[in-house]
């Protein structure tokens, strides 16, 4: 559909772009900014730096009810939460049509793990360990995405996190900095594509969030103070920041946070010397949902037009439904009290981010019904959906061979989860439905026959109610296997879903209990969003599969693990504590001065109620085959400043599944100018291996690796030995050594 922009914008961007023959593709676009930016009032400057959600979702505490107005006036010049071609178009109609100077709007949403076919949440497809699968799942969402409207998502989310009371673990990758960075780098890819391409109308522009340290807060309480040194924030929350961007992402989301006092919507230090000047990020930075008014309650300003005052100085280019800056702003600029250049610089971020997208060319590029109809819930996606879930998925014990199930076993399944779709959705489900979606036991039924799978709800995932428990029982009894999916319900974990404890909720593991008497083979599945503390279901059940919530393919996906369709491959991205005492509990922790392995027994780092390993460690995750480690080389004993040293392990398959290993490269610098992890994982290959089979697995190792913020935080390795270990898990691992010169 050909627009009808305005004939004074048409007219100036005809002009520009026939006198720019010389010019390179970024200049021209420059030139073609520059050009309506010389058209626009200061109102419609401010305009574009304006974000409102439409009334279609509610991801925050407030909603306006006049953005419809807003647009026509040239007041708001970028909507969210408004999705599908009809939707947007007429949204779009109204700001190219109706306003002025008919710029047109950036239409963004919460597209995390899928937009219409869900994928897993994050936390579960990070347990993947499998790029590839990570980033089709990022092009599977801009695809659906892009053809229903929208242009802008709000991700990667990639805070590093090692609290699980923390709801939003559920959203990243993780706790780990070299993981988190791989997989913020693949979402970028699969959001934005490979080559960055904005104009492609099945890619959507991605956000960087939450900058920065949004995963830190103090006691795990959302929203909650972070304040970190300077040397962790670089060496452990900084680099998937920073991945992203090098991977191309075009915008950074500001976090609520503060750190280390201030409100990272008003840091200079932030958002212009790390995010601009460190990092050379050249795109537009967005507000969190009314960050910017926060900072009043924050304390660092009395009213919102100072707040306003701090984060347009900051940096910030866009304010999410804040209303700040179209209240205060233009009269701050007529006082003097902020530069229009200032302005400028800003509207010319977001101008840039629609000539990039193609929105001047044609505002209604992305809306097309034809092809929402085509790749909405697209065989090939659900099919992607369904790889992906059961490659999330991950054993964490197996007894009794109580897996796989065969056909021919009567099961009971058991569990309010287990009858639920909505649940398996997650959080953050996007435009996701789940109406026709399959539940688990409506799957396990379809494939083993529904004589031979009974259900009984036995325990709701939350709350006291006994009553289920006798039919559950009951149920069980006849059965010669019992499926339980237990855990969280879906709002549990998410925004503003802190819990101060991690034990499965409700009654649950009650049944589990009684269900256990009985004495025949309990199979648990698990459905939630964080590490949970599991010490009680790890000594009840024959069986853990870590399921998490596994979107729209989740029940067909646990089926086909559970009957040993696909062998279980996945490993933990975040460790799962024995007890929430333990916490903040994670594998690259310190040596401190007095380690637990210390011969005395009394002055050491320990509990004395409880050991200090954790309940299964980062990198955990079995198989039904077993694989074995060994003939741990290295190319040489010396690594040299500009050198490589080339490691390998043998790896045997010797069950009697073929399955996928996830083998682990961790180092140790043993003694440096500052205290240094006990393990970092620097390196990780997924490797398919037959029963029987054997193969030799290599790494290369390089001093770039071995880089961290030194005692003067300089950044660089230094020399020294180290220890490399390779394994499975961070905890069962072979070593070796070697020395940098
Ligand atoms: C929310 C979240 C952020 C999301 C935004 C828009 O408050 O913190 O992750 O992208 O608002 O929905």
């Amino acid at each position: 559909m050909k627009h009808t922009l305005p004939f004074l914008l048409l007219a100036t961007l005809l002009a520009v772009s026939c006198k720019q023959e010389l010019s390179t593709p970024e200049t021209r676009i420059d030139e073609r900014v520059d050009s309506v930016l010389r058209l626009m009032t200061l109102e419609e400057k401010i305009g574009q730096m304006v974000l409102y959600t439409s009334d279609w979702d509610v991801t925050g505490p407030t909603m306006r009810a006049t953005y419809l107005d807003d647009i026509r006036k040239g007041h708001c010049g970028n909507i969210f939460n408004a999705h599908t071609v009809a939707y947007t178009r007429q949204l779009q109609k109204v700001a190219v049509e109706e306003s002025r100077l008919g710029i047109p709007l950036l239409f963004g949403y919460d597209v995390i793990h899928g937009h219409k076919t869900i994928f897993p949440l994050s936390l579960g497809e990070a347990a993947s360990w499998d790029t590839a699968a990570i980033e089709l799942s990022a092009r599977v969402s801009a695809v659906e995405a892009a053809a229903s409207g929208l242009h802008w998502t709000f991700a990667p989310m990639v805070d590093i996190s090692v609290d699980p009371r923390w709801g939003r673990v559920s959203e990243g990758a993780g706790e780990d900095p070299f993981l988190g960075s791989r997989i913020a780098e693949a979402r970028v890819r699969g959001f934005q594509g490979r080559d960055n391409n904005l104009a492609d109308t099945l890619t959507v522009l991605a956000t960087v969030k939450h900058f920065a340290a949004y995963g830190a807060p103090q006691a795990g309480r959302d929203y909650n103070t972070v304040d970190m040194s300077e040397r962790v924030f670089f060496d452990t929350y900084l680099p998937p920041y920073q991945a992203a961007i090098e991977a191309g992402a075009m915008s950074v989301m500001t976090s609520f946070n503060e750190l280390d006092g201030v409100p990272a919507t008003g840091s200079s230090y932030l958002l212009k010397d790390i995010l601009r000047d460190k990092l050379g990020f050249k795109g537009l930075v967005v507000t969190d949902y009314t960050s910017i008014n926060e900072m009043v309650h924050h304390g660092v300003a009395a009213t919102d037009a100072e707040a306003g005052l701090l984060a347009v100085k900051a940096g910030v280019d866009m304010d999410m439904q804040g209303e700040v800056y179209f209240n205060y702003l233009k009269q701050q600029v007529e006082e003097g009290l902020v530069s229009e250049k200032l302005i400028d610089a800003a509207v010319r971020r977001v101008l840039k981010v629609k000539f990039l997208l193609g929105l001047f060319d044609d505002p209604y590029r992305y809306c097309d019904e034809a092809r929402e109809k085509r790749y909405v819930y697209a065989p090939a996606h659900l099919d992607a959906a369904l790889e992906v879930a059961r490659k999330s998925m991950v054993l964490l014990k197996n007894d009794r061979q109580a897996l796989p199930l065969r056909k021919g076993e009567k099961i009971a399944v058991l569990g309010e989860l287990a009858a639920s779709t909505r649940d398996m959705l997650g959080s953050w489900k996007a435009a996701g439905d789940w109406d026709f979606m399959q539940s688990t036991v409506d799957a396990l039924r379809e494939y083993a026959g529904a004589d031979q799978v009974m259900y009984a709800e036995g325990a709701k995932k939350q709350g006291e109610d006994r009553s289920g428990f006798a039919a559950a029982l009951a149920a069980a009894r006849k059965a010669d296997k019992i499926v339980m999916v237990i855990g969280e319900d879906w709002e549990w974990t998410g925004e503003a879903a802190s819990r101060t404890n991690i034990l499965v909720p409700g009654v649950q593991t009650e049944l589990l209990a009684e269900v256990a008497k009985l004495g025949k083979p309990v199979v648990v599945v698990l459905m939630n969003g964080r590490p949970l503390d599991l010490s009680r279901e790890h000594r009840l059940a024959d069986a853990l599969l870590e399921a998490w919530y596994p979107g729209t393919m989740g029940g067909k996906a646990i089926t086909q693990v559970l009957y040993g369709e696909y062998n279980p491959s996945g490993k933990l991205p975040m460790t799962f504590p024995l007890n929430l005492g333990q916490v903040p509990v994670y594998y690259y922790a310190k040596n401190t001065g007095r380690p637990v392995y210390l011969l005395n027994d009394k002055y050491k780092s320990k509990y004395i109620d409880a050991p200090n390993d954790p309940l299964y460690p980062f990198g955990f995750g079995l198989s039904y085959t077993q694989f074995v480690y060994s003939d741990l080389t290295l190319s040489a004993p010396e690594l040299t400043a500009s050198g490589r040293i080339e490691a390998s392990v043998r790896v045997t398959n010797t069950g009697s599944y073929d399955g996928v290993e996830i083998v682990q490269w961790y180092v140790r610098d043993l003694v440096g100018s500052v205290t240094r992890p006990v393990k970092e994982l620097k390196g990780f290959n997924r490797i398919e291996l037959k029963k029987g089979e054997s193969k030799i697995v290599e790494f290369t190792l390089t001093p770039e690796q071995l880089a961290f913020h030194r005692i003067d935080m300089s950044y660089g390795p230094e020399a020294g030995e180290f220890r490399l270990f390779a394994g499975g898990n961070s905890r069962d691992v072979l070593e070796t050594g070697f020395v940098l010169k």
